[in-house]
Formats: structure tokens, sequence, C-alpha cells
């Protein structure tokens, strides 16, 4: 994936920006508040439909203006290439592929594939397990979208379950005096829970194993060489081996937690539960053991593995939006990672240290200063 041209106006402090972008590494550099992270959340917002700093769309309109803009030209691997382009307007948003209106935002989501990390990513890490799984599903549905319906019956007798046993249960612990028929239903969505339930738990195994194939080379590649080592681990309260006992365990797993989920009134077991590990020397959890620098190098190589599963997948390599990557990182980690950037078709990389600057730029295609929510060409004297 490649970002050819990008117009902006009125997103943020840009009030207009019409700018082509070379393939390789870009470098955007800058003073604080002159517009780097703007510019990297626009890329993002056309990616994804979403900001990674803000649930409220009008934010990102530039104040007292009625709208935002973000057009794009795109080129995939194969060199073809396609337009995007959102509107943003009234809390509202308009999109468009190759000037068509575009009405399921799932048709869209993704046609523009970027991996990012800003420094706010490490709540990837640090936050809730939600987080975890998103992502994971998000990774496993672009590379099998046949999935969808099993995430949907899932989804579905989750939540049915759950209305039965806050029937079954109308307070904590005290069950309903004719139960007979909700204990019925309990079973039956009981069943329909196992089923997509450990369909789930097995795709999600197997998308943490695969992408532990590419984290962990990653990790090494950046970590000093007799330095700590970091993998991924799918962790669920159902045990997943032997794969053939895997339902068999969620079943027991469940009629065990028959106590618990009356007092609380949902399902307390299941992939909606479960979480992915990020593990220090193989033992313990990076989240409670690791240094700052150690996580911020784990955040980042999750979104380094996510774009290497998908550029070995789907051929599909996509566009890298690193913000502030390099800071807290030690000197040796700078250049690992630099060396990794090389590797991929386009890279957006902010930095607002000079010395940081002057170490890209050898490696750089391009370096723009970004100052007011403009860009020029370092070095032009604009
Ligand atoms: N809706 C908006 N309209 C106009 N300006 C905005 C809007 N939202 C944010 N800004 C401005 O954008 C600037 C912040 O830009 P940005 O976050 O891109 O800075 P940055 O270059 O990444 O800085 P840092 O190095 O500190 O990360 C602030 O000066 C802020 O006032
Ligand atoms: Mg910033």
């Amino acid at each position: 994936m490649r970002l050819k041209r990008l117009k902006l106006r009125d997103f943020r402090n840009y009030e207009r920006l019409d700018l082509e972008f070379p393939a390789g590494i870009i470098v955007l550099a800058g003073a604080n508040g002159a517009g780097k992270s703007n510019l990297l959340e626009a890329i993002h917002y056309l990616s994804y439909l979403k900001s990674f700093r803000t649930n409220r769309d009008r934010e990102v309109v530039r104040y007292s203006c009625p709208l935002a803009l973000i057009e794009a030209r795109l080129a995939d691997d194969d060199e073809r290439p396609f337009d995007a382009r959102l509107v943003l307007k009234s809390g509202k948003r308009h999109v468009r592929l190759n000037g068509n209106d575009i009405t399921r935002f799932q048709d869209f989501i993704g046609r523009l594939h970027s991996q990012f990390f800003f420094p706010g990513d490490l709540t990837l890490l640090t936050g809730d397990p939600t987080l975890r799984r998103e992502v994971l599903d998000l990774e496993l549905l672009r590379l099998k979208p046949v999935l969808l319906p099993v995430y949907q019956k899932f989804r579905n007798a989750l939540k049915q379950r759950n209305s039965v046993l806050k029937l079954l249960y109308p307070q904590p612990g005290r069950r309903h005096n004719r139960p007979v028929d909700l204990l019925k239903a309990l079973e039956a969505y009981t069943e329909q829970l196992i089923g997509a339930g450990v369909a789930i738990m097995r795709e999600r195994r197997g998308i943490t194993k695969v992408l532990n194939e590419q984290f962990v080379p990653l990790y090494a590649r950046l970590a000093p060489p007799e330095g700590e080592s970091v993998s991924l681990r799918y962790l669920s309260a159902v045990p997943l081996e032997p794969d053939d006992q895997l339902a068999a365990n969620y079943r027991r797993l469940l009629s065990e937690s028959q106590e618990t989920e009356a007092s609380l009134r949902f399902t307390t077991v299941g992939p909606h539960r479960d979480d992915l590990g990020f593990i220090l020397d193989g033992e313990r959890d990076l989240k409670r053991y690791g240094s700052q620098g150690q996580q911020r190098s784990a955040a980042l190589t999750f979104r380094l593995a996510l774009a290497a599963l998908s550029r070995q997948r789907l051929s599909d390599d996509p566009l890298l939006l690193l913000d502030d990557a390099l800071s807290e990182m030690d000197d040796e980690r700078k250049q690992r990672l630099l060396a990794i950037c090389r590797q991929h078709r386009q890279v957006f990389i902010t930095s607002a240290s000079q010395r940081e600057v002057d170490l890209i730029s050898p490696l750089a295609t391009v370096v723009y200063t970004v100052e007011d929510g403009l860009l020029a060409p370092a070095g032009s004297g604009q």
C-alpha cells in the first residue's frame, strides 16, 4: 500500500494541504504542536474511519469550520491506483471510494490498510484486555472474512444467555421459583455459546501463533543481542490443549461456574474474557515487569508483526504510521527500528527531536519540516 497524494481541508490545524508523497521513509519533523501527529491522524482516519486520539468526530474539524475533508490517491501493492475520500460534517461521515458513495463502512475500512504506533498505543499492552481482543479479532476478520457469522453467532448466544441468566436469577444468588423453561433456554444458548466460542478460541489461538512467529524475531531484532525476549500467548481460562478436548473443557468450566453466574448474573468464561499476553523472557507478564522502553518496544513490535503478517498472508504491505516512535528508545533500538522500517514500502515517522531527525535522515526518502499546519521539504528554507 502506498499513499501517493494527500489532500486535506480544515482537518485539525491543516487549512489546506495538497501534497504528493514518495515511497520509502517519510520524516515529519517539527516542534511540539506543529501538526505532525495531526497528519498521521488524518491518514489513520481514512484507514479506520476513526481517530486514534478521540471518539468525537467534531474535534478533528478545524476550529470554527463547518467540515473537514481528507482525500487520498493510493496505490495497492500491484500499483493499482484508487481514490478514497472522507468528509466530516456535523458529526457525520461521508465516504467515497473511487467516486462512489459508500454506505456500509465495513466495505471501506481496511481498503487503505495501515498499521500505526503512537505514544498512547502503550495502553494496548497495559490497558483493558478488550483492546487486545479487538485487535486480534480485527486481524482475524481481515485474514478470514468468513468468520464474521461465527462472531455474530457467538455475540448473539452470549447476549441471549446473559438475558436468561438475569431472568433465572432475578436477584444475585436467588433462583426464579419456576425455572424449568428458563433452564431449557439456558441449556440451548449454552450449546450455541460453546459451538461458536470454541471456533473463536481456536482461531484466536491460531492467529496468536502465526503472529508470534513474526513477533519474536522482530522483537529480537529490536532488542540488543543479549537482551530480553518477548513473546505472545493466548490466555484463556479454558484449557486449550488438547484440541479435541476444547469443547468438553469449555462445557465443564461453564458448569463449574454456575454459582458465580448465579451471583453475577452473566457468563463469566469464554472468549469474551480471554486475553493476549505479552510474556517477558518466557515466563513473566511484560505489563507488570517490563520497563517503559521494553513495553514501548513490544507495542511497536506488535504493530510491525501485524504488518508483516499482512504482507505474508495477503501480499499487502500496509502503510506504517509511526508517531514519535523513537523517543524513549535507546540509540541502538532506534537504529534497529529504522533498519526494519526500511523493509516496508512506505513509512511515515514523526519526530520533535533534531537529533532523531539527523539519525533518520540518511535513510529517509524525504524529510518535511512541519510548522503551523504547513509542510515544507527540509532544507528548502521555506
Ligand atoms: N480542531 C482543530 N482545529 C485547529 N487546530 C487544532 C485542532 N485540533 C488540534 N489543533 C492544533 O493542533 C496542534 C497539535 O498538533 P499535533 O498534535 O499534530 O502536534 P505535534 O506536531 O504532533 O506535536 P508533538 O511534538 O507535541 O507531538 C495544537 O496546536 C492544536 O491547537
Ligand atoms: Mg505529536
